[in-house]
């Protein structure tokens, strides 16, 4: 039996619509949701990235600002008017979209975003409170994937979770999450000498590598979860994720597709965690 989509784009409405009401109920009540959206530079991809965050807040009723610069703008006139949004009480989420030009020092940047304020959860203050259990903003990406997960219904406790992937946003928070719904986790990469030899034992695998045909029909355990975190292009220019989707789908228990799986609910989690901030959680 092929396996069941996990489908981001549903997931996000039903998510984006509880979001939209909960901002209506504080616009009622005078404080809007605000978030501050920074863009340094032309960045083809980042301004269409910048460009759909907007549009979701927008669409739910978070009240955003776009602030955009030239790319020869210095990182001390970054600093002072991130320190500006951090003093402004409309503003409940700040996000500077990355990559940022080569002379700005994006550890700075990030840690310069108030905690209260980082609805990205890129911050070392923010990765702390999730290692050490604390709530905290998550980052959006992982949180939208555990969204993901919950929604097949099947319990993560005591089931054997891969991530393939140890980026700072995407595979180390994974697996901290992944642990924190007690998963047993193993993290895979690019050093990993057969990667296939622990997928084949995983419940859940979720491969954040940025490559595709990472995973194939043949390194899948029958009826596992599958989660798709790649953006990747095929060689006719269609987008497409890590994962073997054609092969996968017929081994998987749940898959997520590329597109309309995880990059709908990054921004969704986004939206979250504006709103959340907001709300003052
Ligand atoms: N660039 C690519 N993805 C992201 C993201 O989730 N947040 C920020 N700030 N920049 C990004």
């Amino acid at each position: 039996m092929p396996a069941q989509l996990i489908s981001g784009t549903q997931l996000s409405q039903q998510l984006r619509a509880d979001v939209a009401r909960r901002a209506a109920a504080l616009t009622a009540a005078g404080t809007p949701p605000g978030l501050a959206v920074i863009l340094v530079g032309e960045d083809p991809a980042s301004q269409v990235y910048v460009r759909n965050k907007v549009k979701a807040c927008a669409d739910t009723g978070i009240v955003s600002t776009l602030e955009r610069y030239a790319a020869t703008l210095s990182e001390a006139d970054l600093l002072v008017r991130i320190a500006a949004l951090n003093a402004d009480p409309s503003v409940h989420g700040i996000l500077v979209q990355m990559p940022l030009p080569r002379h700005i020092d994006p550890a700075k940047v990030i840690d310069a975003i108030s905690t209260r304020k980082d609805v990205d959860g890129f911050s070392v203050q923010s990765a702390g409170e999730l290692m050490a259990g604390l709530p905290g903003f998550r980052p959006c990406t992982p949180f939208g994937c555990m969204k993901m997960i919950e929604s097949t219904g099947v319990p993560i406790k005591g089931k054997h979770a891969v991530v393939i992937g140890r980026s700072n946003t995407v595979g180390k928070p994974m697996a901290l999450l992944l642990l924190q719904a007690n998963a047993t986790v193993t993290i895979c990469h690019s050093s990993t000498p057969d990667l296939a030899y622990h997928t084949r034992q995983a419940d859940i695998v979720v491969a954040a590598v940025g490559k595709r045909n990472t995973l194939t029909a043949d390194m899948v355990k029958p009826g596992a979860i599958v989660i798709d975190v790649g953006m990747n292009r095929d060689d006719d220019g269609k987008l497409c994720g890590d994962v073997d989707f054609a092969g996968v789908q017929d081994i998987a228990g749940w898959i997520t597709p590329v597109p309309g799986g995880v990059g709908p609910m990054t921004i969704t989690m986004l939206l979250v965690n504006t709103l959340e901030s907001a709300e003052g959680k």
